[in-house]
């Protein structure tokens, strides 16, 4: 799968693992940065990553910064994309089963690396369920 990837500098270094997990795993990785620990403004990566993902260039975004939240935050003012943030797996499967979440947000402050991979590992597997979701995710459009 192609997965766009971003962080601003808080997430930098869990970045930094998740994109090395996610070559190792086998999927196409498009990294738009930050790529250094130098201090950046989250909505600028959030911005690029959502483009890409409504472009249809990528299938899928994952967006890391400090706590997760203001990527969350500017992740979601993008109407089709469902921004999950996710601090541990059971979540990151029900955001793909339940409400088709193109997005992954994780806070590199809050998620430890092992957990954070965790959470990765399963969002990437899960697939939306549809059916009564479906109809639900029509009511937010
Ligand atoms: C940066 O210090 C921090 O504010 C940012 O990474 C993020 O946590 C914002 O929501």
């Amino acid at each position: 799968m192609k997965v766009s990837v971003g962080s601003d500098h808080g997430g930098f270094d869990l970045k930094e693992l998740v994109v090395a997990f996610l070559r190792d795993s086998g999927h196409e990785v498009v990294d738009v940065g930050c790529h250094s620990p130098t201090s950046c403004d989250y909505p600028d990566f959030a911005r690029d990553v959502c483009e890409q993902v409504l472009s249809g260039s990528c299938e899928r975004g994952i967006l890391i910064c400090g706590t997760g939240i203001g990527m969350s935050i500017a992740a979601n003012r993008h109407r089709e994309i469902r921004a999950a943030l996710c601090h541990e797996g059971f979540s990151a499967r029900m955001s793909r089963e339940h409400n088709n979440a193109n997005v992954l947000c994780l806070g590199a402050r809050v998620t430890g690396p092992e957990l954070a991979l965790d959470i990765v590992g399963q969002w990437m597997v899960s697939e939306f369920a549809g059916g009564r979701h479906q109809r639900r995710l029509d009511m937010l459009s």
